[in-house]
């Protein structure tokens, strides 16, 4: 990771250990000459910059999904509140003018694509086959079940899927990212190929950009 940018990413606001953000970094620049790369979760851009860092250096594009009003944990009273996000007029959270800021004084605007919106709204729409999805959106199970759904069906055939805040052991955090990654693995079309920290990162290894990913009800965290 160029030293500039890892500075960048070590400033930005954000929730991505810098040993996990250099692995999304690492796996980033083998995949994005395959394809664009698809962020679910952007808040204010630290991931952002790990894998927009990869992209100045290798070419491609990242995009990033958001609708940048904070997932349950970030809103007032929460644990990862931040008073510094509320839009005084409206008392709205918006992650969007810091993610801007940030992208900008990292020199990162034309290689980091910020999509504003619900995923679900997105991933409906979306028809592009890309190279690498990482999930890091709303960590409740509706909204990790669906991430998972919408995106990872883009994936082409040998694309990483890479989820955060996998937890085995539920003593450590949330089970829905867990469970994507149990029943990504449990389908079949997925590999695990490493592990770090609350990272995981798995291959494709069946189905291609457009199939539909299964999901089994009777699956669950334990
Ligand atoms: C954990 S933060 C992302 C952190 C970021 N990847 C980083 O490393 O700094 C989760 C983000 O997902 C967004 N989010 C939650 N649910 C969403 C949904 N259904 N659609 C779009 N964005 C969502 C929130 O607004 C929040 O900014």
């Amino acid at each position: 990771m160029p030293a500039d940018l890892l500075a960048h990413a070590r400033a930005a606001k954000g929730f991505m250990p810098e040993d996990e953000g250099l692995l999304l970094h690492r796996v980033a620049r083998e995949r994005l000459p395959h394809g664009p790369v698809l962020e679910i979760g952007t808040y204010c851009g630290k991931s952002a910059i790990y894998l927009g860092a990869a992209a100045r250096e290798v070419g491609g594009t990242v995009l990033t999904v958001d609708h940048h009003r904070g997932s349950e944990e970030n809103q007032a009273g929460w644990e990862h509140h931040d008073t510094s996000l509320v839009v005084d007029d409206t008392g709205l959270m918006d992650s969007l003018p810091t993610f801007r800021a940030t992208i900008a004084a990292a020199g990162l605007e034309e290689q980091v694509v910020a999509v504003v919106g619900r995923s679900t709204t997105v991933s409906g729409l979306w028809r592009t086959p890309v190279s690498m999805v990482f999930i890091d959106g709303g960590h409740a199970e509706v909204h990790a079940r669906n991430d998972y759904t919408g995106w990872a069906p883009w994936l082409v055939t040998g694309g990483l899927l890479v989820i955060h805040d996998v937890f085995p052991d539920p003593a450590d955090g949330g089970r829905p990212p867990y469970l994507v990654f149990l029943q990504a693995l449990a389908s079949g079309d997925f590999e695990e190929v490493e592990a770090l920290g609350s990272v995981r990162v798995l291959r494709r290894v069946r189905g291609t950009a457009g199939d539909p990913v299964p999901w089994d009800p009777s699956l669950t965290a334990p």
